[in-house]
C-alpha cells in the first residue's frame, strides 16, 4: 500500500506543476465530504453566523508516511519484556517517525495558496503531526473545507463554539489528511468531579457511610490515602529531575493560596509545595478566584507527591470557542521535549459518541507520542458509571456510553472505588467499552475472562470487541479541598486520577534516583508483571443507563479495571531495564 501511496503522489505533483498557476485548479475543487453528523448534535443550537472578524486556527492533521511506526515502537519502549524497553525517543526522533510521505507539504501547501493563504500562516506543530493555519478567517475556513461555520451555544451551560456540522476536503487529500481540527467535534470536556449529592435511594445511592477509625470526619484525606496505598513511608529523592503535570482546560486554575492552606492542614510537612502555572494558547490565571476542579486536582497531586514539583497547564479556548482545548493542550506539550513532566493527569473526559472516529483517532496518536516521549499519561475515566440517562440509541437500543480520552488505548484510565477493609468500587466509577479504539493486546486476556464470566448478560449494550476501561482506580468519593479559604467536601474521578498519578510520579521518583528512566506509558507492565501490586477490588458495581451495571469481580473489570495501588507492592514489580542505568 505504501508504495501504491507513493506512486499516486508522484502523479499528483505532476498534475500540480501544471495546474499551480491558476488559481483554482480542478483538482482542488473535487471536494468530497471529510465527515459529517446527521444533524446538529444534541443540545446544541445555532446562534447563526460568527461575528465579523473572528478567526480560527485550524489544525491540519496528518497521516504517518509509516502508518504503524509509532504504536509499534510504544509498545517496544513501553512493554518490559522487549529489549527496546525504555528507550525514549526525543521529540525530534518522534517528529521522523510520524512524518507524512514525501510531498504531502507541497501538496497541501498548494492547496493552501490556492485559497490565498499565505505561506507566513502555517507551521508545523502537534510534535511534527499537524499543520497549523493560523488567522484564518470563516469565509476563507468555509472555502477550504466546504464548510457552514456557525456559533453554537450549548443549551444548558450556554458555553459558545464555532464549529460546522460537516466538512469536505479536496479528494486528493483524502489519503493524507486524518482530521481537521475544530470542525465537527462540538462538545468539550467536562471535569469529572461534583458536589456530594443527596441520596434518595435507588441503584445510584449504594455507598454506605461508614466511619473507619483514623479518619477524619470520615473524609479522603491525604494522609488517609497514604497509609491506605502504603506511599506514607516513602521519601522522595529526585524532586530536582522529576515532576508531575496537571491539565487544566475550561478556563480552570488553581490557588496556590489555597494549596499552602491545604498542606498546612492535611500534609503539613509540605507547605512550601512547589506549584508552577504555565499558560498555554493564552489561558486565563487569576489566583484570586480557582475553580473547584484545579484545586481538587493540584491539592491532592501535591499532598500524594511531595516534594516532587507540580506544573499546572492553564489552557485558553480562543476567541467565542474557536479552539479545542485538548488539540491546544497536545500541541502545546509536544513541542515542549525534555521539560515535559514525566507524569501527566488529566480529569476531563467527553462523551465518546461525540468524538468522530478520525477525531479521537488523532488525539489518541498525540497521546501516543507522549508514551514514546517517555511520559505516564492518567485520565479519569468519568462520573456517570456505565451511563448517564436511559442510553436509548437512535435505533431503540441500550448503549452504555464510555468517556474520550479515558477510551484511547494509549493512555491509562482511573475509576473510582470507596471505603476499605476491604476497599470496593465506587458507584459512579465510569467503565465501559469504546466505540472507536479494537482492544489492545496488553489487556486481551483480562477482559476476556471477564466477558468470559459476564456471558450473555448486556449483550448489545456494549462492544465486546473493543478497548474496556477502567484500567486502574482510587479512591472517588469525599475529598476534602480548600477553595478560596473555605473547605469544601468533592467527589469523583477527577480526584481518583491525580491520586493516581501523584504515586506514579513517586514509582518514577525512585526510578529516576536509582539512575533509570521513567515508567512511561504504563499499560503494558500493569497489565504484565505490574498487575500484581494491585489490590484486587472484587466488590460494587458502576450502575447507569437504568442497568445495575458492571460489577467488579476477581481480575480486571469495567468497573475499577485491575484495582487500586500497593505503593510498596509496585516498588517490588518495577521493571528491569534496558534503558539508562543498566538492567535493573
Ligand atoms: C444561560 O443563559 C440563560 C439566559 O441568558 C440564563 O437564564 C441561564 O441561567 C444561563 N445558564 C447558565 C448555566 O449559565
Ligand atoms: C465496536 O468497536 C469497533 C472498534 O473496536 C468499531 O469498529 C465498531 O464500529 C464498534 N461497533 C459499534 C456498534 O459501535
Amino acid at each position: 500500500m505504501r508504495y501504491h501511496l507513493i506512486s499516486v503522489l508522484s502523479i499528483l505533483a505532476a498534475i500540480l506543476l501544471g495546474s499551480l498557476a491558476k488559481p483554482f485548479s480542478p483538482l482542488w475543487d473535487d471536494m468530497r465530504m471529510k465527515h459529517s453528523w446527521n444533524a446538529v448534535p444534541e443540545n446544541w443550537e445555532s446562534l447563526g453566523n460568527p461575528l465579523d472578524g473572528i478567526t480560527i486556527d485550524l489544525y491540519v492533521a496528518l497521516k504517518a508516511h509509516h502508518e504503524n511506526a509509532l504504536i509499534d515502537t510504544l509498545y517496544e519502549v513501553s512493554d518490559p519484556n522487549h529489549p527496546r524497553y525504555g528507550a525514549y525517543l526525543s521529540k525530534e526522533q518522534v517528529a521522523e517517525l510520524v512524518s507524512p510521505p514525501p510531498g504531502t507539504l507541497e501538496l497541501v501547501n498548494s492547496w493552501l495558496e490556492c485559497h490565498g493563504v499565505p505561506s507566513s500562516s502555517v507551521s508545523m506543530t502537534h510534535g511534527g503531526t499537524t499543520m497549523s493555519i493560523s488567522g484564518v478567517s470563516i469565509i476563507q475556513a468555509n472555502a477550504l473545507l466546504g464548510a457552514s461555520y456557525q456559533l453554537y451555544r450549548h443549551v444548558e451551560t450556554n458555553e459558545t463554539v464555532i464549529r460546522t456540522v460537516g466538512y469536505a476536503l479536496p479528494t486528493a487529500l483524502h489519503g493524507l489528511v486524518q482530521t481537521v481540527v475544530p470542525t465537527t467535534c462540538f462538545s468539550t470536556p467536562h471535569a469529572q468531579w461534583q458536589l456530594p449529592r443527596k441520596r434518595s435511594g435507588g441503584a445510584t445511592s449504594g455507598e454506605p457511610m461508614t466511619a473507619p477509625l483514623g479518619r477524619d470526619d470520615d473524609l479522603t484525606t491525604p494522609s488517609f490515602l497514604r497509609s491506605l496505598y502504603t506511599t506514607i513511608e516513602y521519601r522522595p529523592a529526585a524532586p530536582d529531575r522529576n515532576a508531575l503535570g496537571i491539565v487544566g482546560i475550561l478556563n480552570d486554575y488553581p490557588s496556590p493560596e489555597d494549596l499552602a492552606t491545604f498542606m498546612s492542614i492535611y500534609r503539613s510537612d509540605g507547605t512550601n509545595a512547589a506549584i508552577t502555572i504555565v499558560q498555554v494558547n493564552g489561558g486565563a490565571y487569576d489566583p484570586t478566584n480557582p475553580t473547584d476542579e484545579s484545586n481538587l486536582d493540584t491539592q491532592y497531586a501535591a499532598a500524594m507527591a511531595y516534594p516532587t514539583p507540580v506544573i499546572f497547564y492553564s489552557t485558553g479556548r480562543g476567541p467565542a470557542g474557536t479552539t479545542d482545548w485538548l488539540a491546544s493542550w497536545l500541541g502545546y506539550i509536544l513541542m515542549e521535549g525534555i521539560n515535559i513532566p514525566q507524569t501527566i493527569s488529566i480529569s476531563y473526559v467527553i462523551d465518546e459518541r461525540l468524538t468522530s472516529e478520525e477525531y479521537a483517532t488523532y488525539m489518541c496518536i498525540e497521546f501516543g507520542m507522549l508514551g514514546v516521549l517517555g511520559v505516564s499519561v492518567l485520565i479519569a475515566s468519568g462520573d456517570d458509571g456505565v451511563g448517564k440517562g436511559d442510553c436509548v440509541a437512535k435505533d431503540g437500543s441500550v448503549r452504555f456510553v464510555s468517556h474520550f480520552p479515558a477510551t484511547c488505548p494509549y493512555v491509562t484510565a482511573v475509576g473510582g472505588t470507596t471505603g476499605y477493609g476491604p476497599e470496593f468500587a465506587a458507584s459512579l466509577s465510569g467503565g465501559g467499552f469504546s466505540n472507536h479504539f479494537r482492544r489492545p493486546d496488553y489487556q486481551e486476556k483480562a477482559v476476556t475472562k471477564f466477558l468470559q464470566q459476564l456471558g450473555n448478560q448486556y449483550q448489545g449494550n456494549y462492544n465486546a470487541t473493543s478497548r474496556g476501561i477502567p484500567d486502574i482506580s482510587a479512591q472517588a468519593l469525599r475529598f476534602p479541598i480548600i477553595v478560596k479559604g473555605g473547605r469544601k467536601v468533592v467527589y469523583g474521578t477527577s480526584g481518583s486520577a491525580p491520586v493516581v498519578a501523584g504515586m506514579i510520579s513517586l514509582l518514577n521518583d525512585y526510578l529516576i534516583s536509582q539512575g533509570k528512566v521513567a515508567l512511561g506509558f504504563l499499560n503494558p507492565w500493569l497489565y504484565g508483571s505490574g498487575k500484581s501490586g494491585f489490590t484486587d477490588i472484587t466488590s460494587g458495581s458502576n450502575p447507569g443507563c437504568n442497568t445495575h451495571g458492571f460489577s467488579a469481580i476477581e481480575g480486571w473489570d469495567p468497573v475499577t479495571g485491575l484495582g487500586t495501588l500497593d505503593f510498596q507492592g509496585l516498588l517490588h514489580v518495577l521493571p528491569n531495564y534496558a534503558g539508562p542505568g543498566g538492567a535493573g
